[in-house]
């Protein structure tokens, strides 16, 4: 059964959704889940619109058409919580905006979206140019194999880091931002797939590494608090908003709050935002052509001078290769939510507190959603095709109350980023790189060693 619209809730569905094909004995579907993920997930449509999933002795609900993972990010009856957010809790906090819920959630979000509207992503132009024509004169001085995977978070954690909290610290801590977060972010996947509870507490070498980088994160975190107390400034800025933020009673926020705050905006920033420059630099070497019209393009848009921010919504072109990469190579590859009450999806009984999962990668290179469904083609988003897209079947930021507040921010990064080291540069893959995917919290490739080539 296949459906395509939102339709109205049957309250009184009984139906079980089916469980999907492929189970075993114990392990259930977790030993093919924790195998080839993005396999398993991108074949679960042809089990069924919903279905269940066995992991070990939980029940997980699958959500698997265009349609209905929309019901979900729009409907009330389901909340942040499940096995991501769980995994996510020890490092995010249960204070931040992106593990909230409910009142709370919404006050967040009340103070954070002025820092991402679209009328504020002008004045972050300039950092967001400087950032990505420092990346050209790195690349040009170190004239040797780049290591894409330190490069792109690097980048990814100065620029969320100078545009939203206008730290002049971030030399210092970008470094350690970027180490703490690669061994935070691998340690947290693990937890979510094989989820061992009391066993992540006893003193191994890698539990160790994992909390030592989650302590340096807070005392990183704390130190950029404390710096800009000290400062005595107020720039109009993310960090501003969330040091003058009051709660419902009209209070200032509690400490924790703030540090947790702090920590749910940077940390999914860097992660998502490094992951895909990473994808599109892949992209990139693994297409030259698309390298060479984008040059055309920033050298018919632009002409001689640097590209600036206002340049970017003329170049269309480069914005499609951006959106390409995002359908395909989608950061945030899997969301969970939880069912806060007993309900339906899809005519089928959804249980009080059972936990949903879904997965942006399946559904955006889902064959019945585009055609050439595995193919890199950025004219997909040509106005006059992308109106054949079916609704929320290109959902890379989420939609609902919990979409990213960052969505216009990061499109004009990556593609103000794009533009420039295309223009400046072709791509190889030097002999170490594994573009293979690596999967954890978000997705990315797994090592990318790239030569820079000038053009
Ligand atoms: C390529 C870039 C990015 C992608 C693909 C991405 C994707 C997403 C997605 C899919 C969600 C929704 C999660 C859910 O529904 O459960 C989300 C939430 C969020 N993102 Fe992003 N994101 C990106 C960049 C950023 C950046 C740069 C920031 C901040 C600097 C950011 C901050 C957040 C926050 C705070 C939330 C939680 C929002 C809430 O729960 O209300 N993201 N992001």
């Amino acid at each position: 059964m296949t459906v395509e619209s939102v339709r109205p809730k049957d309250a009184n569905a009984t139906e079980e959704p089916p469980v999907a094909g492929g189970a075993v004995p114990f392990l259930g579907h977790g030993w093919r889940l924790a195998r080839d993920p993005l396999a398993f997930l991108s074949q679960l449509r042809d089990h069924g619109d919903v279905v269940r999933l066995k992991l070990g002795p939980k029940t997980v609900y699958a959500v698997t058409t265009p349609a209905l993972t929309g019901e979900v990010a729009l409907s009330p009856d389901y909340i942040i919580a499940g096995p991501l957010w769980e995994s996510l809790e020890s490092l995010l906090g249960k204070e931040g905006v992106a593990t909230a819920n409910g009142k709370l959630h919404r006050r967040q979000r009340r103070t954070i979206q002025p820092a991402f509207r679209l009328d504020a992503i002008p004045a972050y132009g300039p950092i967001m140019a400087e950032e990505a024509y420092e990346l050209v004169d790195r690349w040009r001085a170190a004239d040797g194999v780049l290591d894409i995977t330190y490069e792109s978070f690097r980048a990814a954690v100065r620029v969320a880091a100078r545009c939203l909290m206008r730290g002049g610290y971030m030399d210092a801590h970008a470094d350690r931002i970027c180490a703490d977060l690669t061994t935070l972010f691998a340690g947290m996947y693990q937890r979510m797939v094989v989820p061992l509870g009391p066993l992540y507490k006893v003193p191994l070498p890698a539990n160790r590494e994992f909390n030592r980088a989650l302590a340096d994160l807070h005392v990183l975190v704390d130190e950029i608090v404390a710096d800009r107390r000290a400062s005595g400034q107020k720039p109009n800025d993310l960090l501003t908003a969330l040091l003058e933020a009051k709660d419902d009673n009209g209070d200032p926020i509690g400490e924790q709050e703030i540090h947790d705050q702090v920590i749910a905006i940077l940390t999914p920033g860097a992660e998502t935002v490094g992951s895909t420059i990473m994808s599109l630099l892949l992209v990139l070497t693994e297409h030259p052509e698309l390298g060479d019209k984008i040059r055309d393009e920033v050298k018919s848009v632009v002409g001689d001078r640097h590209v600036a921010f206002d340049d970017v919504r003329k170049l269309t072109y480069t914005a499609n290769v951006v959106t390409e990469t995002l359908r395909l190579y989608p950061a945030v590859w899997i969301l969970t939510r939880r069912a806060v009450a007993d309900t339906e999806l899809g005519g089928y009984r959804i249980p009080k507190g059972a936990d949903l999962i879904y997965s942006p990668y399946a559904v955006q290179r889902d064959r019945r959603s585009y055609e050439r469904n595995e193919d890199f083609d950025p004219d997909r988003w040509l106005p006059g095709r992308s109106k054949d897209v079916p609704k929320y079947a290109m959902s890379p930021f989420s939609v609902g109350n919990r979409k990213c507040p960052s969505d216009h921010f990061s499109m004009a990064e990556l593609t103000l980023i794009t533009a420039v080291v295309a223009h400046a540069y072709g791509f190889e893959h030097a002999s170490e790189s594994d573009p293979r995917p690596r999967i954890g919290i978000t997705l990315r490739p797994r090592r990318l060693m790239l030569r820079a080539r000038p053009r």
